[in-house]
């Protein structure tokens, strides 16, 4: 029994290929770890706001607290999660605003990361990582390789709150590919 965090990106609902997939990741973890439960973060929803003076404040400990309340719960929830899924539409060749405003409410000094011992420390452990990118573009071979940049500082920043064992899945060239969504699913496999 795990407990899986799945952040959406997309206001395409069910529409969205990079919902389906993570959609998939996740009916497969549950079949892996029966009895698991699910809380989906839609964060194009739930809105998290650029960083402007009164929410800077707060993480600095300084001003309103409850400026501060919805990153502490976006904190939280992460905490709470054993397996953390997070779908990503390709935007301009990047992640979402969306996505990386809750990246801006998840990495907190302190919270998540810390420089304690004089070296960035990761504060999350344990807890495996699934990203599932959706893209018009095929990013994972040919000569569009190396311009996807969502995946790489995803990578990166994950991996400096302490989310270091992270597998990406792939929805590309929906429109361009042969069959791009069907095999997209059929390629996760979950250990
Ligand atoms: C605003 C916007 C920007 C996009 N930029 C790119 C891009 O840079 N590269 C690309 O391959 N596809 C791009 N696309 C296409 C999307 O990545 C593609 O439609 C994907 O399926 C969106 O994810 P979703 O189906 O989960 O909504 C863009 C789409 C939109 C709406």
């Amino acid at each position: 029994m795990k407990r899986i965090l799945h952040v959406t990106s997309s206001p395409r609902g069910e529409a969205s290929n990079s919902n389906k997939l993570g959609n998939k990741i996740v009916e497969k973890l549950q079949s892996r770890y029966p009895g698991s439960t699910v809380t989906v973060n839609d964060v194009v929803e739930t809105k998290y706001a650029h960083i402007e003076a009164e929410l800077l404040g707060a993480f600095m400990g300084m001003g309103e607290a409850s400026a501060g309340r919805h990153s502490d719960a976006a904190v939280e929830q992460l905490e709470a999660a054993d397996i953390i899924v997070i779908s990503v539409p390709l935007y301009n060749f990047n992640m979402p605003s969306a996505l990386k405003a809750w990246i801006d409410h998840i990495v907190r000094a302190g919270k998540t990361f810390s420089y304690a011992t004089g070296k960035p420390q990761g504060l999350l452990k344990d807890k495996k990582v699934y990203l599932a990118i959706a893209s018009k573009g095929v990013y994972s071979d040919g000569p569009m390789k190396g311009f996807d940049f969502s995946e790489p500082y995803l990578r990166f920043i994950l991996g400096f709150i302490g989310l270091t064992d992270v597998t990406t899945y792939r929805i590309e060239g929906d429109g361009l590919v042969e069959n791009a969504v069907e095999n997209g699913l059929a390629s996760v496999e979950i250990l």
